[in-house]
């Protein structure tokens, strides 16, 4: 799978599962990411495509995917369902909670015009749907784009989002059935404008790889660390080595999974003039001895 292209599942058909994230559950790999597959909707202020739903595909090496069908489907018949094809569905992120034996889906809710600024929130007894739509909303009270979530060593799980109209990163506890914030959040990062969060944990530290706000276009990315996860964040460097290193390669952060002990990073290549075609990376994250990051191009993505 050659990075930074448009990648193809196991029959053929394009991978659509932009802004995703990879998640193992059981002996598989899950990848759940926005279905872009329609034209772009014409004189859109931000380009868009109408939301088709979260798709779901299934793997056991990471290379070979299945596509399962949309795990969250649009609502066709409802103008105001915040599912309704007119408006924006991104970043869909999904963890498991133990205790409710729930999957639960989050992900950045809007109107075409960016200005609703919410959180989604979905549920389902298995890890490839049918999600049932909950909530969208403001997470304690604050606006919300572009997010994650990530759920910690004890099961306690968390929600980074842009907030404060980007100008900071929060980072909100969610409650112990993963559907809801629980009201302690701490705002991070504060006019550093991040988007496009993703974090990982190695060695008694929390790294979150991050975007600048530029909306389809590329920027350098920039790692931030600290040692809790509601501590004061602190913007190192740009992890990315190589050409084109200073706009992320083309691409933006999109989520990091482990796999096998080792941490990899999700690019999505956005093309604002197509968005279906959008393409991938894949590329593994190195810690170094010093305990910086570097993340080095790589041609191709060959899998674990
Ligand atoms: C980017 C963001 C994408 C999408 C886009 C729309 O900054 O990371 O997820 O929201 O803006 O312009």
């Amino acid at each position: 799978m050659k990075n930074g292209q448009i990648w193809y599942d196991v029959d053929g058909n394009d991978i659509q599962a932009h802004g995703g994230c990879i998640i193992k559950f059981g002996n598989l790999y899950y990848w759940y990411g926005e279905h872009k597959g329609g034209p772009n909707v014409p004189n859109s202020k931000v380009e868009r495509v109408d939301v088709i739903g979260v798709s779901c595909y299934t793997s056991q090496d990471l290379v070979n995917w299945k596509y399962e069908g949309l795990a969250l489907e649009a609502d066709k018949s409802d103008p105001e369902s915040p599912l309704h094809p007119s408006k924006v569905l991104e970043r869909p992120k999904v963890l498991y909670n133990e205790k409710t034996g729930k999957y639960v889906m989050w992900f950045h809710s809007d109107r075409a015009d960016y200005q609703f600024a919410r959180a989604g929130v979905a549920i389902s007894d298995n890890p490839k749907g049918p999600f049932v739509f909950l909530r969208d909303f403001t997470p304690n009270k604050q606006d919300s784009r572009d997010m994650t979530v990530y759920k910690d060593k004890d099961g306690v799980a968390y929600l980074f989002h842009s907030a404060n109209r980007n100008k900071t990163m929060n980072v909100a506890r969610l409650t112990e059935d993963y559907t809801n914030v629980d009201g302690l959040f701490v705002s991070v990062l504060p006019d550093q404008e991040r988007e496009a969060p993703a974090l990982f944990f190695y060695d008694g530290m929390y790294y979150m790889i991050s975007s600048g706000c530029t909306s389809w276009n590329p920027n350098a990315a920039l790692y931030a660390e600290c040692p809790h996860l509601m501590g004061k964040w602190k913007l190192i460097d740009n992890p990315l080595e190589g050409k084109d290193a200073r706009i992320t390669f083309y691409g933006q952060s999109a989520y990091i999974f482990e796999a096998e002990g080792a941490f990899y990073l999700m690019l999505d290549h956005w093309k604002p003039d197509s968005l279906r075609y959008s393409g991938y990376s894949i590329l593994p994250i190195k810690v170094n001895p010093d305990k910086t990051l570097t993340v080095p191009w790589q041609e191709e993505w060959l899998g674990i």
